[in-house]
C-alpha cells in the first residue's frame, strides 16, 4: 500500500515536471487592459492534482486577472455599458480553479464568481492559455449579462449562447467547436445558440446588445419580433435553411 502511494506521488511529481517543460504559448492581447476600478481575485484549489501545476505554470494568477479585466472591458463595450448605471452592481469577480468531477470542460458562474475545472486544464492538449482566456470571456459575460430577473428569467440556453457569442466575437473559440448551421433548436445553448445569434446580428447589427439591454427587466420571446421584426422560430428556420447539410 505504501509503495503504491509512493508511486502515485512520483507519477504526479514527474507529470508536473513534464508540464513545467512544456513551452508556454502566449495569448496576444493587443495591450494590457487599462485599469477598470474592479477587484479580481484568483484562488487555485487544485493542490497537487495535475491541473494545479498546469494552471500555475502555464497561465498563472497575473495572467488570469488580466484575462478577467480584459474580458470585463470587452463585455462593457459590446453591451454598451460604459456607465456604471447601465450594468450590474459588481465590484469584484473571484475566480477559483477547483478539482471537479471528470476532466471535461466544466465551468460555472456563481454570484460574481467563476469556477473552472482544474482537471480539464490538466488534460487539455491544445493551446491552454488561449482556451483558458476563452473560458474566462464566457464566464465573465455570465457575470455581467442581464438574465431577465427571477420571474421572467431568460432560457438558460440563451444565456450561455450570449456568453459564447461574446467569446466568439473576441476570437477566443467556438468557431473550432461548432460550425454555422449546426444544432437542433435556437436555445440549445453555447456554440449552437452563439452561431444563431451571429446570424441575428447579420439581420441587424447590435442585436445582442439590444437584447441584453431589454433583459434587464424581464425576458420574452417577443423581443425578437420587436428588434428584428420576426418571431424567433421563423428566424431559426431561415437560418437553418441556409445550411442544408445540417
Ligand atoms: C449606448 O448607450 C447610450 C446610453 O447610455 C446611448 O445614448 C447610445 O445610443 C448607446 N449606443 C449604442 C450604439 O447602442
Amino acid at each position: 500500500m505504501q509503495s503504491f502511494l509512493l508511486t502515485l506521488v512520483l507519477l504526479a511529481t514527474s507529470a508536473a515536471a513534464a508540464e513545467a517543460k512544456r513551452p508556454a504559448t502566449p495569448v496576444h492581447y493587443s495591450k494590457p487592459p487599462p485599469p477598470d476600478g474592479m477587484t479580481y481575485t484568483v484562488t487555485c484549489h487544485a493542490g497537487k492534482s495535475p491541473g494545479g501545476p498546469v494552471f500555475l505554470n502555464h497561465i498563472g494568477v497575473a495572467e488570469a486577472k488580466q484575462a478577467m479585466s480584459s474580458a470585463t472591458q470587452f463585455v462593457w463595450n459590446m453591451f454598451n455599458q460604459t456607465h456604471p448605471g447601465d450594468r450590474r452592481n459588481v465590484k469584484k469577480i473571484a475566480l477559483f480553479i477547483d478539482n471537479m468531477k471528470g476532466d471535461t470542460l466544466d465551468a460555472y458562474p456563481g454570484k460574481n464568481e467563476i469556477h473552472v475545472n482544474a482537471n480539464f486544464l490538466g488534460k487539455y492538449k491544445g493551446n491552454i492559455r488561449r482556451e483558458f482566456v476563452g473560458i474566462v470571456y464566457h464566464q465573465v459575460t455570465r457575470v455581467w449579462q442581464w438574465t431577465g430577473g427571477k420571474d421572467r428569467e431568460a432560457p438558460k440556453g440563451l444565456l450561455t449562447g450570449i456568453a459564447e457569442f461574446v467569446r466568439m466575437e473576441a476570437h477566443y473559440g467556438t468557431s473550432e467547436k461548432v460550425k454555422p448551421g449546426e444544432g437542433k433548436q435556437w436555445d440549445q445553448g453555447f456554440g449552437v445558440t452563439a452561431r444563431f445569434l451571429a446570424h441575428c446580428e447579420k439581420v441587424k447589427k447590435g442585436f445582442v446588445k439590444e437584447l441584453n439591454k431589454r433583459m434587464r427587466y424581464g425576458y420574452t420571446k417577443a423581443y425578437f419580433v420587436d428588434i428584428l421584426g420576426k418571431p424567433v422560430d421563423q428566424l431559426w428556420k431561415e437560418y437553418k435553411s441556409k445550411y442544408p447539410k445540417y
